[in-house]
């Protein structure tokens, strides 16, 4: 048997006029988020970090590379107000991903994706 989410009695409550104060694209806004990423100190990683990057999200990189691929210095260049951050990690070892989660909570405050 399935059962309602919503109260015997009440309706759901939705504004009807909300979508006319707010656009498309801040609907799919990352402004504010922090976007983790694995592997992104290069190649396809730091390339989906542009792409985050374009949609106003920061970046948090988790790789095994001590030096990132020189484009890492140019999405510092290119997008001055948001944040990029290498974090030099294994994501094969539990305690070492462990410690760069939590220096990323400390960093950025919060972690919106993956
Ligand atoms: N499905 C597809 O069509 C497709 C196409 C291209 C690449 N790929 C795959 O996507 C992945 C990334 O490709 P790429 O070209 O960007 O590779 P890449 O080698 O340029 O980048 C991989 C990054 O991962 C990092 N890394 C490797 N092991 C790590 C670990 N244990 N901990 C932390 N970081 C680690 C490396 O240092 C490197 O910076 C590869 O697995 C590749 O096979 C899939």
């Amino acid at each position: 048997m399935t059962q309602s989410l919503i109260p015997p009695g009440q309706s759901l409550k939705r504004d009807p006029d909300a979508f006319l104060g707010r656009t498309v694209h801040d609907l799919l806004s990352l402004k504010g988020r922090t976007i983790v990423i694995t592997g992104g100190a290069r190649g396809i990683g730091l390339s989906f970090a542009f792409a985050v990057a374009e949609v106003g999200g920061n970046v948090a990189i988790l790789d095994a590379l001590d030096e990132p691929h020189d484009h890492f210095y140019k999405w510092q260049e290119d997008f001055p107000d948001q944040t990029i951050k290498l974090y030099k990690s294994d994501v094969t070892r539990y305690e070492v991903l462990e410690g760069a989660f939590n220096e990323i909570v400390k960093d950025f405050g919060r972690i919106d994706g993956l």
